[in-house]
């Protein structure tokens, strides 16, 4: 920089610069956690003094809006708590358009968090907590960087237990720089430089370089000593980003969808009966030594709708095995369609061989089988709805000038041209949005 190379001393304006930024901060903005009230004046400096601000554009008539609302209130102390803190703000965006159109708000409430100044559209869930560990995700760097024993703690630790975590140890940032940017949203990524005997012992690995995999939520953990080309490393990070036996959940089942792998599917009666937990855990044997599948189970009773596109219920031969192709395929194995109490460890690996060998039959899985399909049933429907409304109102219409009545106009848009907003849609309990993408 031209201007402070005339200087003596460049740092001490450096110091002025942030002694100054500070001070204003300081003077216009509360940094306590609460979530903080911009309007046109205060907006754009908001934006520059805070690394990390995630603004809600409102408008006070919106129902949605007023819901999400006291979730924010409730994230902002957390979220504010954090090493790197991210300010919570709100912009009633039905008064200042200007910046509502500058941001393209097209839709009430609009989260976007803006990182350094850049915006990112925030479609993640809107319940306090979910809201709060997605924006920890999005806000966190690609890959951090481990320094110690302590950070490498740290790391973990704010992780939480949701997601996977991914730490190279002695391995370059730069190795994981593009598979950490791609995977940013479903997983964590570390790389440390500095680390005891204890953390190798503690992490299980006993030479480096190394990529380890947790799984906290799941207890799993990995460990993978190379070759550090990508496309290993890529495959690596695949197969860990699910636990070796995958329980079936709504979450779940996009995962495993996204997995190219195909997936041996066993249906119990209940997932938390004794008999079930055993058999869990010789299908987890079963998935380290076949990691060409992946191994997902479910109870009838935890979801008896997924079950029965399997044909398989309570009363009817359980456990069920099977193999499905993620879509609406799946293969049972002759003569081992279910699983006997006695010896299951070796039922599985005849399974298993069985299927490698094609002594199966091929069936059709029954109704929809994915959120995908569930969500064209939904939409479908409005569509059937919309065409006999809009049926409806024609005849009416039609029967109305007949009658040598006026048609009735709709109402006039906004008259600034400013396109009226609607709420948009919201997320039900757990904050999933219908239809929406889900990060
Ligand atoms: C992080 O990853 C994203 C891709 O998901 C990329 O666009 C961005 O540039 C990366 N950030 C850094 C600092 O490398």
């Amino acid at each position: 920089m031209a201007a402070t190379s005339r200087h003596s001393n460049p740092i001490s304006l450096v110091l002025l610069c942030s002694t100054l930024i500070s001070l204003v901060t300081s003077h216009e903005f509360l940094t306590d956690g609460t979530v903080i009230e911009l309007d046109e004046s205060s907006f754009d400096s908001a934006i520059a003094t805070f690394d990390r601000i995630l603004v809600d554009f409102y408008a006070p008539w919106c129902g949605h809006c007023k819901r999400l609302s006291p979730e924010l209130d409730s994230a902002a102390p957390a979220l504010a708590a954090l090493k790197e803190p991210v300010v919570i703000a709100k912009l009633n965006a039905d008064k200042y358009r200007k910046l509502a159109s500058k941001y393209e708000i097209d839709g009430f409430p609009m989260l976007k968090l803006f990182l350094h100044g850049v915006p990112v559209d925030y479609t993640g869930p809107r319940k306090a907590e979910l809201l709060t560990n997605h924006i920890k995700k999005i806000a966190s760097p690609n890959v951090t960087l481990l320094e110690s024993d302590a950070s490498i703690k740290d790391f973990v630790k704010g992780a939480g237990s949701d997601l996977p975590l991914f730490i190279g140890f002695g391995l370059e940032e730069i190795a994981l720089a593009k598979l950490g940017g791609q995977y940013k949203k479903t997983a964590w990524f570390g790389v440390a430089k500095d680390f005891s005997e204890e953390t190798m012992i503690l992490y299980d690995f006993d030479k480096f370089p190394a990529l380890v995999s947790l799984y906290p939520k799941y207890n799993e953990r990995n460990v993978f000593y190379g070759p550090f080309k990508e496309a290993f490393l890529e495959d690596f990070i695949k197969q860990n980003l699910l636990p070796l036996t995958v329980p079936i959940r709504y979450e779940t089942l996009k995962l495993l969808r996204d997995d190219k792998r195909k997936i041996i599917l066993v249906i119990v009666e209940d997932e938390t009966e004794g008999k079930s937990v055993n058999l869990v855990k010789i299908l987890r044997s079963a998935a380290t030594a076949n990691r060409d599948f992946v191994f997902g189970f479910i109870g009838v009773k935890q979801w008896a709708d997924f079950a029965e596109t399997f044909n398989a219920a309570k009363g009817l031969d359980l456990p069920k095995m099977l193999v499905w192709d993620g879509n609406e395929e799946y293969y049972l194995v002759e003569g081992l369609e279910r699983l006997e109490e006695e010896d299951q460890a070796s039922q599985v690996s005849r399974f298993l061989e069985g299927y490698r060998e094609g002594k199966t039959i091929k069936m059709k899985a029954k109704g929809p089988t994915d959120s995908m399909k569930l969500v064209i049933g939904v939409a479908l429907v409005l569509v059937i709805v919309v065409i006999v409304s809009v049926v409806v109102a024609i005849i009416y219409l039609a029967g109305e000038t007949g009658d040598g009545t006026q048609i009735r106009h709709a109402r006039p848009e906004n008259e600034s041209g400013y396109k009226p907003i609607s709420d948009s849609s919201e997320g039900t309990e757990e904050g999933y949005q219908g239809g929406d993408k889900e990060d």
